[in-house]
């Protein structure tokens, strides 16, 4: 399956992505960790994202799509992939639908997560993530790790996103709005969009998700 994940920041999509990811047998791409990523091994690519990163603001598309693709043409999307945070606006879903065209296939679903807004200021301020893999996220409520400050998963250190600030999370939230919300439209002329609400439990969420993924494909 050829699945995109929407969703405002601190929704979720990342989270549910890798169970998604699993039930599914698909990888997760996320171009937020690819560029997380990149800025801790000190890339120039790492380096060309960061200031756009830490002001909330999207990284260039030429950048962005150039990484996307190439993330997608490794051996293991070549039968479908769960992308998280990708496209983000509608230049990059353009250039998604180039791409998927050029290989003679197609989007299968765009899972768009629901949440209230005060919800996601919530769980961005609690949000920790690990410092040896960006994937393994906790959140100090929600979901605490069993101890404070250290990853379940790896034993990595547990941190807080440098974008991470209330200042920036409200500049990314207006930038979903203004910029990433015109993809729902985008993919729903396309009749590709399933909505489900994110809030609740993880494993609910997932079940959710995994159930409207479902019927979206017996319809
Ligand atoms: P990116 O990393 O994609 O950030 P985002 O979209 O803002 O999303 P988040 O990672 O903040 O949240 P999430 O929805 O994954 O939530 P999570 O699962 O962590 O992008 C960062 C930056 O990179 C962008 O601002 C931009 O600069 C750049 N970038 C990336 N892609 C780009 C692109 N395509 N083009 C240009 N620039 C790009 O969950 C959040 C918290 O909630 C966690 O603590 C979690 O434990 C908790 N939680 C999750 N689910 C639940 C639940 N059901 N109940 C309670 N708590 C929950």
């Amino acid at each position: 399956m050829r699945i995109v994940l929407v969703g405002p920041p601190g929704a979720g999509k990342g989270t549910q992505a890798a169970y998604l990811a699993k039930n599914l047998s698909i990888p997760h791409i996320s171009t937020g960790d690819l560029f997380r990523a990149n800025i801790s091994q000190g890339t120039d690519l790492g380096k060309q994202a960061r200031a756009y990163m830490d002001a909330g603001q999207l990284v260039p598309d030429e950048v962005t799509i150039a990484m996307a693709k190439d993330r997608m043409s490794q051996p293991d999307a070549v039968n479908g992939f769960l992308l998280d945070g990708f496209p983000r606006n509608v230049g990059q879903a353009e250039a998604l639908d180039e791409m998927l065209k050029s290989e003679g296939v197609m989007l299968d679903a765009v899972l768009d997560l629901e949440v209230p807004e005060d919800e996601v200021v919530k769980r961005i301020a609690g949000r920790r993530i690990c410092r040896n893999d960006s994937a393994h996220v906790f959140h100090v409520t929600y979901n605490p790790p069993k101890t404070e400050g250290v990853c379940d998963t790896c034993d990595g250190e547990l941190y807080q996103r440098d974008d991470d600030t209330e200042e920036t999370v409200r500049t990314r939230l207006e930038v979903y709005h203004t910029q990433t919300e015109p993809i729902i439209d985008y993919y729903r002329a396309q009749g590709l969009v399933v909505t489900i609400s994110a809030l609740g439990k993880v494993e609910d969420v997932t079940k959710r998700s995994m159930e409207a993924l479902k019927k979206d494909r017996e319809d």
